[in-house]
Parts: structure tokens; sequence; C-alpha cells
């Protein structure tokens, strides 16, 4: 059976226009350090790219700082570990996808780099699965073991427990830790890893058009200013 459809949310991305909230988008990281990334690998997103959203080139080199990454092989051949660096990709909490399967029941947490994109309807279906979580089963539905039923989930069992509780983290804006909020807030954060150049890529589109609509102003005085003599 496939997921329900998830309501479409109010994206400040949707549109033209579309920006990320930024600070959404910080509440989202902070939800992804926080919660996601103890099961989840974010493979794509090195600790610079954080700048983007409004962090100082200081506070991603802090940020990143707080992570042991892997390095190597030295001159030795030796692998080691050290501080990660903002040139460092985030660290990933496990070693590989094996290792990912065996701590999660035999399911791998999947990297969520691209998943806004990797899933149909995007951020509007992360957030509907991350507070479409049911405790109770509907009536005839059995869980097998290690499934929790979330109505949005294709088939509504999902290896994942409910990630969010209410207060799950403390916002530094002082905004509420409701599930709904982090669910939102970490949404924006994923809809920004899988497409870090969106605000560019709107900003070109708009530029392209406005060049467009110029030109075809200049177009339709010329044709005109030419076709006049032939009168
Ligand atoms: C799957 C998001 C936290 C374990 C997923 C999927 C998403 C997701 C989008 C893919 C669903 C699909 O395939 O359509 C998140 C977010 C989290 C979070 C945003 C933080 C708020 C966690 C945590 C764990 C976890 C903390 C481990 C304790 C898993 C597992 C799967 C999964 C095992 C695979 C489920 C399956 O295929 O049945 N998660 N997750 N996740 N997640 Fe999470």
């Amino acid at each position: 059976a496939e997921g329900i459809v998830p309501p479409s949310q109010d994206w400040s991305f949707n549109g033209v226009f579309g920006t990320f909230d930024k600070a959404s988008a910080q509440r989202g990281l902070k939800i992804y350090k926080e919660v996601c990334s103890g099961c989840h690998s974010l493979n794509l997103m090195y600790y610079r790219n954080i700048t983007a959203l409004g962090y100082s080139e200081d506070q991603a080199k802090a940020f990143a700082a707080e992570y042991e990454t892997t390095d190597g092989p030295n001159d030795d051949g030796d692998y080691f570990t050290r501080p990660a660096r903002p040139s460092d990709r985030f660290v990933a909490p496990f070693e590989n996808e094996k290792a990912a399967a065996a701590s999660n029941g035999g399911k791998a947490p999947p990297d969520l780099s691209l998943m806004v994109k990797a899933r149909m309807h995007g951020a509007d279906y992360i957030y509907a699965l991350l507070t479409g979580y049911k405790e109770v089963p509907p009536e005839g539905v059995t869980l097998s073991p290690g499934g929790h039923y979330n109505e949005y989930f294709p088939g509504h069992q999902i290896a994942m427990a409910p990630p969010l509780f209410e207060d799950a983290v403390e916002f530094d804006d002082g905004t509420p830790a409701t599930v709904e909020q982090m669910a939102k807030d970490v949404s924006m954060f994923l809809a920004w890893t899988a497409e870090p150049e969106m605000e560019d890529r709107k900003g070109m589109g708009v530029k392209v058009f406005l060049f467009l609509l110029v030109f075809l102003g200049l177009a339709i005085a010329n044709k005109k200013r030419l076709w006049a003599k032939l009168h």
C-alpha cells in the first residue's frame, strides 16, 4: 500500500521568489545535530557550507571542531582521527551501510543529504512523516517486530521510531520546541541541504525573465519603428 499524499505546507521556499527561512534552517541544523545525526549521515554537506545559513566562518570552524573525523593515510600509512575542519564533510554516525543496518534492526537509516529530492512531495513528505506516527495502529493492522505505524510512510510500517518528542532540543532563539515546529525546521534544513543553490537558481530565473521582458519591449519598439517607414 502507498502512503497517503502529504498535505502541502506553506514553505518560504515555495514559488518563483521563494527563499530559505534561515532562522528555521538554523534550528533545523540543531535538530539534525542533536537528534537525526545519531542515525543519519549527511554525506554531501561540508562544515563550511553552514555559513550559507548565516553562520560566520569562526562559527563553522567551532561547529566542525566538535567532531572527530578520520584522516590519512599519513607518511606511515596509518589512518588517524583529528578534530574536523570546515573543509571536512559532516561526520557520519556509522562506518558504513552494514554497520548502520546492524545498529538499526537490519534497516540502514538512509543518508539525508538529498532526501527532500529523493522522495515524492519533498519537504511536505518529511514533515508529514515526522508528525505522522500513530502510537496505536488502526484496527486489523499487526506491526512486525521493530515496525512503527506511520500514516505517510509507504506501507505504513517504518523501522524508524518516532525521532521527535516535545522539547527534544532547546532552541537558542527561544522558539518552543513542539514536534510540529521541529518537523518544520528540520524539513526546512533538509530542503536546503538538498538544493543549497536554490536561491541563486531562482534569482537567475527572475533576472532572465526581466531581461527577456526588456528585450521584448525593445524588439516591439524596433519593429514599429522599422515598419512605420513602409506606409
Ligand atoms: C528513515 C528522517 C532520526 C533511524 C528515515 C527517512 C527519513 C528520516 C526522511 C526515510 C523515510 C523513507 O524512506 O521514505 C529522519 C529525521 C530525523 C531522523 C529528519 C531527525 C529528526 C532518526 C533516528 C534514528 C533513525 C534518531 C535511529 C534511532 C531511521 C531508520 C530508517 C529511517 C532505521 C529506515 C526506516 C525504514 O526503511 O523502515 N529517517 N530520521 N532516524 N530513519 Fe530516520
